[in-house]
């Protein structure tokens, strides 16, 4: 195939340049040709928050947002959520492929020899305030374990890398688990590892008493689901975030914190959180019009609507509706849900949302499944990063073995003042104040 090109023509010279196409992108190194004189720094490209910006390549999942496509490793989602379990959905993200039996076993088993924590790691968890928010103590764990693990750097070794990743994929869960219970002042339950991967889990948040926690199994299925949903979503911002990190070679653990601190913004993974306080605040259907009057007046946003990539129905909001109604068969309805679908039906016809292709996200349906399990709001977006943390680990190994990337280190437009000279403190003009807080 002929090499595609694509011919500039710089107004301010008349001069013109023939540009190659790259996989359908214009490589940006090639604008630095395109130059005033031969003084001119280049072209460069402006795009305040990567609208249209591809900052890698990968191999890991894919979406079509405008046909709601999402796919991992070449599999819809719809069948990983149907026929695989989240280990066997975490193992084909980080390797590739979908595990035989044996790899299966060998995965699971070097998860589970992995789901301790350190007993000075559960005294450092043990200090934080009686209300501490969990997903705080998540994000500084996380960074804490680098403490707990110093080979963890050797970010260019194999094995070592596979180590760390093994152990953050085991660690997670133990260390949601007791960010859970310490706001109920419970003790540490230890992992079980006669228990699969998310029975444990449930195990070290709801064990009381009991010799042995038999999970309901549908929750645990439910949950499971949840989980695969939520393992990888291609360049989103925490994803970002993680290949930003580590592109500067830190260690995986403090990577992941700082990944899992961009999830926690209400624009990202704290959405769902946010959807739980909006219905509660919301009430009653009758209370939807005026709501939605808001919306579109710019007063408020309609959480768990909306998304950067997807123009269409998220496909992962349409598993997590309909496994909702499962979950409600043991748990009882969860009354949310109603308003929740009343919501749903009112923005989707209406023509603000329809102009701007909203549609409901995965998040929109998630926190009224994760509540109606008996999860309290601040945990949900905890529950959104153990998954995920499989997905930044998959982004930041294909990172490292990129020879194209680099430190991750943008451009930007300067514009601020002109170089000038200091003024003596005495002779200064007063400017306008940042007002100092009074206490
Ligand atoms: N409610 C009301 N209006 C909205 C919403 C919303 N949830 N989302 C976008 N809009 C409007 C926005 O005001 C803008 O209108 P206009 O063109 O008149 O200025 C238009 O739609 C385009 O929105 P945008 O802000 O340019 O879109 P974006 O791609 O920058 O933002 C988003 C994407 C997800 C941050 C945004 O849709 C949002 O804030 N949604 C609510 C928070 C949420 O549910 N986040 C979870 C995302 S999915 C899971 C995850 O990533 O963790």
């Amino acid at each position: 195939m002929p090499e595609e090109t694509l011919t500039i023509t710089d107004n301010r010279t008349g001069k013109t340049y023939t540009v190659p196409l790259y996989k359908g992108t214009v490589r940006a190194l090639e604008l630095r040709h395109i130059k005033t004189d031969a003084e001119d720094f280049g072209l460069m490209t402006y795009d305040p928050a990567f609208l249209n910006t591809a900052s890698c390549e990968s191999s890991i999942t894919f979406i079509d947002g405008d046909r709601g496509i999402l796919e991992y490793r070449g599999y819809p989602i719809e069948d990983l959520a149907e026929h695989c379990t989240f280990l066997e959905v975490a193992y084909l993200i980080i390797h590739g492929e979908l595990p035989t039996e044996e790899q299966y076993v060998e995965w699971k088993n070097g998860i589970g020899r992995h789901t301790l924590l350190h007993e000075s790691t559960k005294k450092f968890m043990e200090g934080f305030r009686h209300d501490a928010h969990p997903m705080g103590m998540l994000v500084s764990t996380v960074a804490a374990l680098s403490t707990v693990y110093p080979e963890a750097k050797e970010v260019h070794d194999p094995a070592n890398r596979m180590r760390q990743m093994v152990r953050l994929i085991a660690k997670m869960p133990s260390l949601s688990a007791y960010s859970y219970r310490h706001a109920f002042g419970r003790y540490y339950v230890y992992p079980d590892n006669d228990l699969g991967y998310i029975e444990n889990y449930m195990n070290m948040l709801w064990r009381r008493v009991e010799p042995k926690y038999v999970a309901n199994p549908i929750l645990a299925r439910a949950l499971d689901l949840l989980f695969t949903l939520h393992a990888d979503h291609e360049q989103n911002c925490s994803t970002n975030v993680m290949r930003a990190v580590g592109s500067a070679m830190a260690d995986p653990y403090l990577s992941v914190s700082a990944a899992a601190s961009a999830l926690s913004g209400p624009l990202h993974g704290g959405a769902n959180q946010e959807v739980l306080e909006m219905l509660d605040l919301i009430g009653t259907k009758d209370n939807i019009p005026g709501y939605i009057q808001e919306v579109k007046e710019g007063r408020r946003k309609l959480m768990g609507f909306g998304h950067r990539v997807y123009k269409n129905y998220d496909p992962r909001a349409r598993i997590v509706k309909r496994t909702a109604y499962e979950v409600f068969e043991v748990t009882g309805i969860n009354p949310r849900l109603e308003i929740g679908m009343e919501l749903e039906r009112i923005a989707l016809e209406d023509d603000y949302f329809v102009k701007r292709r909203l549609y409901p996200n995965v998040d929109f349906y998630s926190g009224i499944i994760f509540q109606a399990m008996g999860f309290r709001p601040d945990m949900f977006t905890v529950l959104f990063a153990i998954p995920r943390t499989v997905g930044w680990l998959a982004q930041w190994q294909e990172m490292l073995q990129d020879p194209e990337q680099k430190i991750a280190r943008p451009r930007q437009i300067y514009t601020g003042s002109q170089r000038r000279e200091v003024v003596a403190r005495a002779l200064r003009n007063s400017t306008p104040a940042v007002a100092m807080p009074s206490r």
